[in-house]
């Protein structure tokens, strides 16, 4: 079974600091360990990254699409303006679930429109830490995972 890439964009590294009233105070490193365990439980191996470069995102998003192996994307900020980053998931075919933490329609306007959502398998949004664990739920249903 292909990896999970979980791919974070601009500024999710300083989860746990930045404003905690929107983001909550988990760290990514804590979203990470919450992955891995249950990964392990699964059986699925995981790749977790953080960048705040669009061109690494255009990257592992084509690496993930050649591997066909699905993707939980938090693109940050590029979710509202990246056409590369549009261009990379339709050009590489990649199996995407878009997370967010917040709720982007509850917020400011320029966060109303995503390039990746059209493309995407399903979007979870607002569920802070959970919208990850959500969206492995969606790619790996409980139901069909031994553990
Ligand atoms: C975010 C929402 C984006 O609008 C914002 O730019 C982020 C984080 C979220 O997870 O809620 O960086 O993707």
């Amino acid at each position: 079974m292909p990896a999970v890439h979980v791919i974070n964009g601009p500024n999710l590294n300083l989860l746990g600091a930045r404003e905690p009233a929107i983001y909550g105070g988990a760290t990514l490193d804590d979203i990470k360990a919450t992955l891995v365990e249950r990964c392990a439980a699964a059986g699925v191996d995981l790749i977790f990254r953080q960048s705040n470069n669009e061109g690494d995102l255009v990257g592992w998003i084509q690496e993930a699409g050649r591997a066909k192996a699905p993707v939980i994307l938090n693109a940050g900020a590029l979710t509202h303006t990246s056409i590369a980053i549009h261009d990379a998931i339709k050009g590489s075919a990649a199996n995407v679930i878009e997370v967010h933490l917040s709720n982007v329609y509850a917020r400011e306007s320029f966060r109303h429109h995503s390039f990746i959502s059209p493309l995407a398998r399903g979007v979870i949004v607002g569920f802070g830490p959970l919208s990850y664990l959500l969206a492995f739920e969606a790619l790996f249903p409980a139901e069909t995972r031994k553990t």
